[in-house]
């Protein structure tokens, strides 16, 4: 997008983009707090995406009937966003207290996001990179989220995840073992907000 192209948002529903930017900055003074109360303490995985560039993404892929999941949502924001527009939202993350602030807030946004504690790894993934080196990074481990929430990777349509360095290529691996065919994976971050990838290749 040019400097001076119009955000996608600029054609939302006033009423849809109020509360989208209600949800964004609830949910960076929740991040705040978190920070401070948190990660100033202990270093912790968590750190959120940027939500505006997060929204120009979502509006591109949304369609109806489309069922959307976060790896790692954390305190649910994305995943919210997402079920707002119309997609059908679930988010898998590992730590459970940022599983219940996620469920807060979708209550208080009126959002039908669903999410479950657990991780976003399916049982029986291994991951075994090309050069040997099959560390995860800041991927934690657990119980695989999918059995709670009674839908198996194939059967979504988008993925969203917001990486660490180095932690893509396993992103991408899991998304070919496991992913439906014409699913696409979102992974933000990087010098151009985000990536899409269908079947491992980037198509922007
Ligand atoms: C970089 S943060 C991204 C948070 C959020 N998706 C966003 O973009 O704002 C990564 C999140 O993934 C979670 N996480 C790490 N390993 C996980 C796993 N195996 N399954 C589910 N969540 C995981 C972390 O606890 C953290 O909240």
């Amino acid at each position: 997008m040019s400097a001076s192209a119009p955000a996608l948002s600029d054609d939302l529903d006033p009423a849809l983009r109020a509360r989208l930017a209600a949800l964004s900055e609830e949910g960076w003074d929740v991040w705040q707090r978190f920070d401070e109360e948190v990660r100033q303490h202990d270093w912790h995985p968590f750190v959120p995406a940027d939500y505006e560039h997060v929204l120009q993404t979502l509006l591109k892929l949304r369609a109806p009937g489309l069922r959307f999941l976060e790896w790692g949502s954390a305190t649910g924001v994305i995943t919210i966003m997402a079920d707002l527009l119309g997609f059908e939202a679930y988010g898998i993350e590992l730590d459970a207290q940022l599983v219940d602030v996620a469920r807060g807030l979708a209550e208080r946004f009126d959002s039908r996001a669903r999410f479950v504690a657990g991780s976003f790894v399916p049982a029986g993934y291994r991951w075994k990179s090309r050069t040997g080196d099959n560390r995860i990074g800041t991927i934690g481990y657990g119980q695989s989220g999918y059995p709670e929430l009674r839908h198996p990777l194939e059967d979504f349509d988008v993925v969203f995840a917001y990486p660490w360095h180095g932690e893509e290529e396993m992103m991408l691996d899991l998304m070919r073992a496991y992913g439906g065919s014409g699913a696409r994976l979102v992974l933000h971050g990087g010098a151009h907000g985000a990536r899409v990838y269908r079947g491992g290749r980037l198509l922007g």
